[in-house]
């Protein structure tokens, strides 16, 4: 007899602070970020991925400068994975810290990993924690067990932080009690974002919708990023965060995929910060 797992009560946010592009005659305002950061770990030089986003190795970088010596290859250089950022990576098997200067504000933090075994190590002894700063993003971290629970090679976490003053520590840490174990990393991708949580979001969970605060210290991990009723959209055709955007039609449940409009040209929706993103929702948990 087969087993229904019991469902984990899971609190899923959906807060609805992405603005449509829809504006008075539609504005195109890309956002441009204050910072942004593409640091290639374990790699040297520039170089350009698939999407034409230039990586700088972190090999005698600014945020790292302990780091004068390549890092490690991927043992596998599979090639349905991109080269950058994922081919290369450090190997930590004592905690360290990348130091990022940057402005204040909210920033988009996001961690590749591609679960190879690196110098004779291997994937599945990685265990981890990320901190940034005081706060733990992950916590006995292992990005191999993640990737085969997705059934994907490799992956991206991502975060929303805020960066109060200082600049942005993140600190890698293997987990004790592990033998063997080590962190690794392929790339950092730092971005800042728009201040979209000084206006209260609205939270909708099934009920009447609620205002719900964001507190500036908390830091949230985006699990899904959905464009309603549109197709996925890369980070390059973002409006200038970069985000990925996952086409809907694969979260719905059910046999009705429902019918999609277009916008209405005859109705403008005012939202009171610059128009940010394609028409969407972001999913946050
Ligand atoms: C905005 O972009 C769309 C699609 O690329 C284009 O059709 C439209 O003319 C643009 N609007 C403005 C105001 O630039
Ligand atoms: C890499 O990207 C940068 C910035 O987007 C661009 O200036 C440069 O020409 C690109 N280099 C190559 C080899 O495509
Ligand atoms: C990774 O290393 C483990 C342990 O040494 C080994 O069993 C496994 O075959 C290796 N995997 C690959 C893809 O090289
Ligand atoms: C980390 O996770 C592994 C596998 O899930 C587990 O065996 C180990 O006890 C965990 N370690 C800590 C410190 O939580
Ligand atoms: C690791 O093991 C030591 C000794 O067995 C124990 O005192 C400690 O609590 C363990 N730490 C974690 C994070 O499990
Ligand atoms: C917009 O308004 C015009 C004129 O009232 C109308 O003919 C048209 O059907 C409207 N478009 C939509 C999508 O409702």
């Amino acid at each position: 007899m087969r087993t229904i797992p019991t469902l984990l009560p899971v609190l899923v946010f959906l807060l609805v602070a992405a603005a449509s592009a829809a504006d008075d005659g539609g504005d195109n305002s890309t956002f441009v970020p204050r910072d942004y950061i593409l640091l290639d770990c374990g790699s040297s030089g520039q170089n350009n991925d698939s999407d034409g986003r230039q990586w700088n190795g972190d090999t005698g970088s600014k945020y790292a400068p302990s780091l004068n010596s390549a890092g490690v290859y991927a043992s596998n250089q599979d090639s349905s994975v991109p080269q950058y950022p994922y081919l290369t990576a450090r190997v930590f098997t004592t905690p360290f810290t990348y130091s990022f200067p940057l402005g204040t504000g909210r920033k988009y933090l996001r961690l590749y990993f591609y679960p190879s075994n690196y110098s004779g190590r291997a994937a599945s002894d990685a265990f981890f924690d990320v901190n940034a700063g005081p706060i733990t993003l992950l916590r006995n971290f292992s990005a191999y067990q993640t990737a085969q629970a997705i059934n994907f090679a490799y992956l991206i976490q991502e975060f929303s932080i805020n960066v109060a003053s200082s600049g942005l520590s993140l600190t890698f840490t293997p987990s004790v009690n592990h033998s063997n174990s080590f962190a690794f990393i392929n790339g950092i991708e730092i971005v800042s974002m728009p201040d979209i949580f000084s206006d209260i979001p609205t939270l909708v969970s099934g009920g009447t919708p609620t205002q719900y605060p964001i507190d500036e210290n908390w830091a949230m991990q985006s699990m899904y990023r959905l464009n309603v009723g549109g197709q996925a959209i890369s980070p390059k055709e973002d409006s200038g965060m970069y985000r990925s955007w996952a086409d809907d039609s694969l979260y719905i449940y059910g046999a009705a995929f429902g019918v999609t409009y277009p916008a209405d040209t005859n109705v403008t929706i005012e939202y009171s910060f610059p128009s940010l993103s394609p028409l969407g929702c972001l999913l946050l948990g």
